[in-house]
């Protein structure tokens, strides 16, 4: 696995862990690779997705943003539907099951007592169900049918990124090679993408001081910090500031680009801090007209989109992957400009106030 538990260099695990993702899409790529360089997936758990006619995947915290992107993936791709939901308000907010439903967990730590009530629960009704996690042997992977593992090695800083984006990388090929199984493979060469994700990956994470310099810009004293996007950029925006929130403790809000005039905007003040996603073509003249709505009232917007789509006053521009998977990319700035307005405000980056790595109580 990539990665282990020395901090070595680095002053904190969560730094480290931010660098080591690249590492760890190639060890995913490496090892959901056949040896002729296919992408495969055991065949018991394929049939297990390819039989079911709805997928219920299960989560909390940021493996359920990944589980966001995950639904994209499935529908897209494998052409099953997919619902969302937060494990602890499963159990009394049951929603009507489909007649052959596969639940999959998603958990870092593979112990996180909601999601493993409801894995009890579905288990009881006879449901088949698919762990993913980082940890073997872990009690989600144990009690699950079956379990997809992340490869990201040991995820120290309570603050998770490199399980969440191990774990976007795995729905993706999950859903791919499902697609594949059906008879409608994707038009593209996902190992190969994915692999370019790596490369963009290391190109952000040699840009630290941009991303100091964004954060100390627009987050050193900052109250409170909004994110939008539309589309998996709004997705990647409710990570983005769970992770500002998490460890910075700056109130910060991820919000749908559309949904921002129905309320959110009220909030916008002389210099609140919006930073913007824009790396979906199809979203983007609409995500850069809602930037211009909070401009008008006064945000400090800080746009960061993709090659291909930048405008001149963006602050940032992401390298080029494919369009599916830029929440891969899209997202490291935003862990690192977490990191960097947590280390300027003084917080504990590892270990933030009030938080658990894993969350064993319901
Ligand atoms: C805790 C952690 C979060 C994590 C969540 C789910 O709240 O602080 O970082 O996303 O649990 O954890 P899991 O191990 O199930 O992915």
């Amino acid at each position: 696995d990539a990665g282990d538990i020395e901090k070595g260099t680095y002053p904190h695990y969560m730094l480290k862990e931010i660098d080591e993702q690249p590492l760890v899409i190639r060890k995913i790529i490496q090892k959901y690779q056949d040896d002729n360089g296919q992408l495969v997936i055991q065949p018991d758990i394929l049939n297990a997705v390819d039989e079911a006619d709805r997928v219920y995947i299960v989560a909390a915290g940021t493996s359920y943003h990944a589980g966001l992107l995950g639904k994209q993936f499935i529908e897209k791709w494998a052409k099953t539907p997919v619902e969302v939901h937060v494990a602890s308000e499963f159990s009394y907010n049951m929603p009507l099951l489909s007649e052959n439903p596969l639940f999959i967990f998603i958990s870092q730590s593979g112990e996180t007592a909601d999601s493993r009530a409801v894995l009890v629960q579905v288990k009881e009704l006879g449901y088949k169900t698919l762990t993913i996690t980082n940890v073997p042997g872990s009690t989600l992977s144990r009690e699950a049918d079956y379990t997809l593992l992340l490869h990201a090695g040991p995820e120290i800083a309570v603050a998770s990124t490199k399980a969440y984006t191990a774990q976007i990388a795995v729905l993706s090929i999950l859903a791919a090679v499902t697609a594949e199984r059906k008879g409608a493979g994707l038009h593209f060469d996902l190992a190969q993408e994915l692999g370019i994700v790596a490369t963009a990956m290391e190109a952000l994470c040699d840009q630290k001081e941009e991303f100091e310099y964004i954060a100390r810009e627009y987050l050193s004293t900052t109250r409170n910090c909004f994110f939008i996007g539309r589309a998996v950029d709004y997705y990647v925006g409710l990570e983005g500031s769970l992770k500002l929130k998490e460890i910075s403790y700056i109130q910060a809000e991820g919000f749908a680009g559309g949904e921002l005039k129905h309320g959110t905007i009220a909030l916008i003040e002389n210099g609140t801090p919006v930073i913007a996603l824009a790396t979906q073509e199809h979203v983007n003249l609409s995500i850069r007209g809602n930037v211009k709505e909070v401009v008008a009232r006064g945000a400090n917007p800080c746009i960061i989109s993709i090659k291909g789509l930048e405008e001149e006053d963006d602050r940032f521009v992401l390298p080029e992957v494919h369009e599916t998977l830029t929440p891969l990319v899209a997202v490291v700035p935003l862990q690192l400009i977490s990191y960097f307005a947590a280390l300027h405000r003084g917080c504990d980056v590892d270990k933030p106030r009030n938080l658990a790595k894993s969350v064993t109580v319901e």
